[in-house]
């Protein structure tokens, strides 16, 4: 086996992985080192976002989904459910499938893309612009050379300060996402992505779940109409979210953890839970890479200093995905990787930061491209709304699901698109025409003027498009 190396990719998350496929597409003799281990000790690429992240939530959102569905949604369907039951086990068994079939996914397109994998942790041991020199210290510890270097390590759960993680009681998104036995009380710090993601699963599945936010502001970073309207909706199904909060003592007991916190109003409260769900953001993992042995820049917060195009401080080493700046979402580090591996080969990788989707997979789902309108005036930008709700929208009452609106805001004068925010059915899937759009810098009116299938949730993007110029033709 080759030990030189034109790229050598650390980490085999989606930043990483990706970055290696294409450089391996590219020409280049590439190599990505991963280490994360399945239950039997084996490789399991795909990095968080396989493992513990995206894929196993999605799963889970999927599966309790079909059980809120079968124990309360079917009845206005003429459906009649009798003795409903949930198997739990076979419930996190599908999940794990699900989880390996990308693990092995990953391995295959290693193989066919003529990737080297190596299942171990790489760490830098010395190098400089004509080459690296980087241990891998897996069953068997090896040393491998790379002109180029490109760090995809990822980031790892932030626990509260003096409580950590032990995934029994106190939970990361790992434990979160393994709970053997429904919570009859589950606790969330955090109402961010993960906290309102896996809120849900549990909720739906039984739990009286209780979420703690120390904002005043529900999604603080979400357009505010539709994060008042997400807000109305989940708190709706039961999920019990209080801002404002500021969490005291955690103990964990045998059975049970209590928080004590102070409410918004600044009284002293105390939650007592079978299970708590710490979910206040992610930093950066640097861990084991030896970064001091050739001088590597971190920035003040432990992220991996780079440029606009993932340069770090060191010639020929490249870093991407959650482990340097910007949004931590498995696209953002999937364009990254790509967008490096083109500049090794002397293209011009880009990523345009402006059309970088979020989803938030509740239900309904929140999705959102672009500014959204507090922003917009904050800039002084003058602008028009328009907004369509789902309860007009034909496709969304004949599934029985007219929750949420689209709404768009465009240039005042020019009509570009600026910003596409959405609260409803496959948010998802809708928003990546607005990404379209906006790729392409196209104005409310080009949507507008699109034919869009009907019967089609699309179509309420259309009829938004449309109340940009106050003409919306069915509300
Ligand atoms: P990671 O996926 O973290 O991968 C890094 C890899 O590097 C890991 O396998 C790690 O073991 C390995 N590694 C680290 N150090 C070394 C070393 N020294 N040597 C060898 N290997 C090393 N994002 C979305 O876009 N959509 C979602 O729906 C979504 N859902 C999420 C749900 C949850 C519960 C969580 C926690 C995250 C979710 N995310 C989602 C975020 C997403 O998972 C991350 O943004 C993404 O995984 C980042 O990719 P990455 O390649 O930078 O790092
Ligand atoms: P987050 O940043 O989304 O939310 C953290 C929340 O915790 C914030 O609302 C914050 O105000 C709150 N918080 C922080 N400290 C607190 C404290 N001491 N007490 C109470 N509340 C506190 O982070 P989260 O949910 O942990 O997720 C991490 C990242 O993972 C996300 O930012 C996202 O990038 C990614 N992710 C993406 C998903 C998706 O794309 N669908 C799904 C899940 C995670």
């Amino acid at each position: 086996m080759s030990k030189n190396f034109d790229v050598v990719v650390i980490g085999g998350g989606p930043g990483g992985y990706i970055a290696a496929i294409r450089a391996a597409q590219l020409g280049f003799n590439t190599a990505c080192i991963d280490e994360w281990k399945n239950d039997k000790g084996g490789p399991a690429p795909g990095g968080t976002c396989t493992n513990v992240g995206c894929i196993p939530s999605k799963a889970l959102l999927q599966s309790s989904e079909h059980f809120e569905h079968a124990g309360h949604g079917f009845a206005e369907h003429g459906i009649e459910v009798k003795g409903l039951n949930l198997d739990l086990g076979k419930m996190l068994g599908r999940k794990n499938t699900v989880v390996k079939q990308n693990n092995d996914g990953i391995l295959y397109l290693f193989k066919k893309n003529k990737v080297t994998f190596f299942h171990g942790r790489g760490s830098f041991a010395k190098g400089d612009a004509s080459g690296y020199e980087i241990k891998v210290a897996g069953a068997t510890e090896e040393s491998i050379t790379a002109k180029h270097v490109i760090i995809a390590t990822g980031s790892n759960a932030r626990a509260l300060p003096g409580t950590p993680f032990d995934e029994q009681l106190i939970l990361s998104n790992t434990g979160a996402l393994a709970i053997t036995e429904v919570p009859k009380k589950l606790g969330v710090i955090g109402a961010g992505v993960i906290g309102l993601e896996m809120g849900s699963v549990w909720r739906r599945l039984g739990a009286e779940v209780t979420v703690l936010e120390a904002l005043p502001a529900f999604l603080g970073a979400v357009d505010e109409q539709i994060a008042k309207e997400a807000q109305k909706l989940l708190t709706k199904q039961g999920l019990n979210v209080n801002l404002g909060v500021k969490i005291g003592e955690i103990k964990a007991g045998k059975k049970s953890v209590t928080v004590e916190y102070t409410d918004s109003k600044g009284a002293a409260q105390k939650g007592e839970f079978d299970k708590l769900i710490v979910s206040i953001g992610r930093t950066p993992n640097t861990i084991g890479l030896n970064a001091e042995a050739i001088g590597l820049k971190l920035d003040e917060r432990g992220f991996i200093a780079v440029d606009g195009d993932c340069k770090t401080n060191l010639a020929n080493v490249w870093a991407v995905g959650d482990v340097v700046r910007g949004p931590m979402l498995a696209h953002k580090a999937e364009e990254e990787g790509v967008a490096v591996a083109e500049r090794i080969a002397g293209q011009h990788g880009h990523v345009n930061f402006n059309t970088i989707p979020w989803v938030i997979y509740t239900s309904p789902e929140i999705a959102w491209v672009g500014k959204t309108e507090q922003q917009l005036k904050a800039d002084g930008v003058a602008y028009k709304a328009g907004t369509f709700p789902f309860l007009a929208n034909g496709r969304a009452r004949a599934l029985g699901d007219t929750s949420g609106m689209v709404k768009f805001l465009a240039d005042a004068k020019t009509d570009e698109i600026l910003g596409v925010h959405i609260v409803g059915p496959m948010a998802s899937e809708l928003i990546s025409e607005a990404v379209v759009a906006m790729e392409f810098r196209a104005s409310a009116e080009d949507i507008a003027r699109i034919c869009h299938a009907h019967p089609s949730l699309s179509e309420a993007t259309k009829e938004a498009a449309l109340a940009v110029d106050k003409r919306a033709l069915n509300f």
